[in-house]
């Protein structure tokens, strides 16, 4: 016989007490830690709010079309996770870095296997006439500012309209992505557009939350990375332009401090322009990441 036998009388609280007792013979004790703080924390909400039946039924909905809205090309759950910062959350309980070592941000939905490897100062954004070209540079340094030889760079961002290759339903080209390496001094050197801010994807159950609670959708104008090296942990993260207006207010709460890059914007034809082969207007922005041993 349950502790839930009465039909009469039986409160909120004895449900949820109940529920949680269900879940005392789960034999994987971080499974049970797991299911019984979600019960608690969903039950909690409900009765909070006094969520009523129509809330409820629309909550399903929202929540069945934003699976629907889930295939290789969208994630519209990543997008909900981002949105109410639950993906930042989880990034900074995991990646707590030490001092010196490059902090981690979002992954977000738009990393696509298979770019292709580049020499240095490959050029990510041949297609883009629009961008204002830039060469982003530095070098991939241990804790204690040795180079790293060897460490591999994943690189993408969105175009100069603001956005990325996989969101043009026309092709399955690979645009504005590439895989490069740092040469015996740790540097690399990747040419590039300027990235611009761009609202994230608003035309499915997410961008009507942010709509309905008068948020923005704009993501402050960032380069993506995922440096990588043999024997050191891998970093997920980006560079933001620091002088972007959407920094203090980014629709998915990824900036961090330590993150900061300044574009430089060269008007004439300088030494770097003669180095670089570049016209003017163009922008340089240097960036050093800092790779920290991997745990053994
Ligand atoms: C991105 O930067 O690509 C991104 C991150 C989170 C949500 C949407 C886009
Ligand atoms: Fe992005």
């Amino acid at each position: 016989m349950t502790s839930l036998m009465k039909t009469q009388g039986t409160t909120e609280d004895d449900i949820t007490a109940e529920v949680l007792r269900r879940f005392d013979a789960t034999n994987d004790p971080r499974l049970r830690r797991i299911m019984q703080s979600l019960v608690r924390h969903v039950h909690a909400f409900v009765k909070d709010v006094e969520l009523t039946e129509a809330e409820w039924m629309a909550a399903i909905k929202f929540l069945s079309e934003t699976g629907h809205m889930c295939d290789d090309k969208r994630q519209e759950f990543i997008l909900l996770s981002d949105t109410l910062g639950v993906s930042m959350v989880v990034d900074l309980i995991n990646h707590r870095a030490p001092e010196g070592a490059t902090e981690s941000t979002v992954f977000g939905p738009f990393h696509r296997d298979g770019a292709p490897e580049m020499p240095a100062g490959g050029n990510i954004a041949p297609r883009d006439a629009k961008g204002i070209p830039t060469i982003v540079s530095g070098h991939v340094l241990t804790l204690d500012g040795k180079p790293i030889a060897g460490a591999r760079l994943d690189v993408w961002q969105a175009d100069s309209s603001g956005l990325y290759d996989s969101q043009y339903a026309h092709t399955d080209e690979l645009h504005l992505r590439g895989q490069f390496r740092t040469d015996k001094d740790g540097a690399f050197l990747v040419r590039t557009i300027r990235p611009v801010y761009y609202a994230i994807p608003t035309d499915g159950p997410v961008g009507r939350m942010l709509t309905a609670t008068n948020r923005h959708p704009w993501r402050p104008a960032h380069i993506h990375f995922v440096i990588s090296a043999p024997g050191y942990q891998p970093v997920t993260t980006h560079i933001f332009d620091d002088a972007d207006p959407y920094l203090g207010s980014d629709a998915v709460f990824a900036v961090k401090d330590s993150l900061m890059c300044t574009f430089v914007r060269h008007e004439s034809r300088d030494d770097e322009a003669g180095r670089f082969g570049l016209e003017p207007p163009f922008c340089t922005a240097r960036f050093d990441f800092v790779l920290r041993p991997s745990a053994r």
